[in-house]
């Protein structure tokens, strides 16, 4: 144990606190606590170009991601914040940048231990290293994509392998988290043990993942925390994005309540987030990559319609279901009423093809896959037993 104490019995000695001198040099001291890894690294938002790796581990961190074709001698540090490299954290997020599209990757991600941050004096502990995992870039100018979605899990983490398995060894480019996949946030553990650790444990570390908010996202004490854990394009829970020959369009359906109703104590508004939303729609409707795309999806957790008359639905009716009607959309995939259901396009109502993936008990599960070429897109939803409950399919019009 030299090391520490003396270097600070020799600076208190010198009665220099608070003002190294250039020529003392910081000493670094192995603390014996070493650093675990609470999760694999999970993927988020893969483009042709970059990645956004995240990871948690227990103790506070510098970290980094070690990565490249063939070997992994390329480093990534955290991005810097107003000159400050991301650093001190449990929580870790590093982006690879300058990527070759259509390639694949290998990459380990690393965390050394801080054990004690003192301004000129860091304790740094033991460095973690996870073992080495694979993704590849999506090709510029794909013809194809697939996708999983998966909605209303609710707190119940057996059913990612569940579902999961019905898919077989069907290849997909992401899988997409349709809301609900908690009952209410209550803490860290419960992402790591409910979502994270399924989801790495099944395809996260290699396959990205998108989280979209259900109604159950906004509950509960850690509710706040969760922007923290997961990144979408743009960092909002709306957003667009284009794979292949598809244009997403993501929405944050909010809460199914009215914002004065007691369950939410006057903590909440989310008519005035959704009409934000409304704005931003129409602009994303007007788009060339929404026009010119071959197919428009459009992903949220509250159905338009097919789930009841309660405020959240109708607001999003109100608001979302008019331009869309108007703009021309190829399909909507929901969650949210544990009833899954294809609900074809009907000239008096919508003129889109809506499609409800069930949730969350025994025998109502989904798991919904759907592939786009230029030529077609296909749904096929399965049910809990694997069996086909529902299937879509939309020929390329433009
Ligand atoms: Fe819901």
């Amino acid at each position: 144990m030299h090391n520490r104490r003396n270097f600070l019995g020799d600076i208190a000695k010198a009665g220099l606190i608070g003002l190294m001198p250039s020529t003392l040099k910081h000493e670094y001291v192995k603390a014996p606590a070493g650093i675990r890894f609470l999760t694999p690294p999970y993927l988020q938002c893969l483009t042709n170009d970059s990645v956004i790796i995240r990871w948690i581990t227990d103790a506070p961190a510098s970290s980094w991601v070690e990565y490249g074709e063939s070997t992994t001698d390329r480093k990534a540090l955290p991005e810097a914040e107003l000159g400050l490299l991301a650093a001190n954290t449990r929580v870790h997020q590093v982006v690879l940048k300058g990527l070759q599209p259509g390639t694949r990757y290998a990459y380990r991600v690393c965390s050394k231990q801080i054990v004690d941050f003192q301004p000129y004096l860091m304790t740094w502990g033991d460095t973690a290293n996870s073992e080495v995992f694979h993704f590849t870039t999506p090709a510029i100018g794909a013809g194809e994509v697939s996708w999983i979605v998966l909605n209303d899990i609710h707190d119940r983490p057996a059913s990612f392998a569940h579902l999961m398995q019905h898919n077989g060894k069907d290849p997909y480019d992401f899988v997409f988290l349709n809301g609900d996949m908690f009952d209410f946030q209550t803490d860290e553990q419960q992402l790591i043990d409910h979502l994270l650790t399924p989801v790495t444990s099944l395809f996260a570390s290699q396959t990205p993942f998108m989280l979209a908010r259900g109604n159950h996202e906004t509950r509960g004490k850690y509710a706040r925390q969760l922007p923290e854990y997961f990144n979408n394009p743009g960092n909002q829970y709306y957003f667009s994005f284009t794979r292949g020959p598809v244009h997403f369009i993501v929405l944050d359906t909010g809460e199914d309540k009215a914002d004065d109703h007691a369950e939410y104590s006057q903590l909440v508004a989310f008519d005035d987030y959704r009409e934000r939303q409304a704005h931003w729609l129409e602009q994303a409707l007007q788009r060339p990559e929404f026009l010119k795309a071959p197919f428009r999806v459009v992903m949220m957790h509250i159905p338009v319609f097919h789930s009841g008359e309660g405020h959240g639905s109708m607001h999003c009716r109100q608001l979302f279901h008019p331009l869309f009607n108007k703009a021309g959309i190829d399909l909507m995939i929901c969650g949210h009423t544990h009833r899954y259901g294809v609900h074809p396009a009907d000239p008096a109502t919508h003129h889109y093809p809506i499609v409800i993936g069930g949730g969350p008990k025994e025998g109502r599960r989904t798991l919904i896959k759907v592939t786009a070429d230029r030529r077609k897109l296909q749904l096929r939803m399965l049910g809990d037993d694997g069996t086909e409950v529902g299937q879509y399919e939309v020929k390329a019009t433009r």
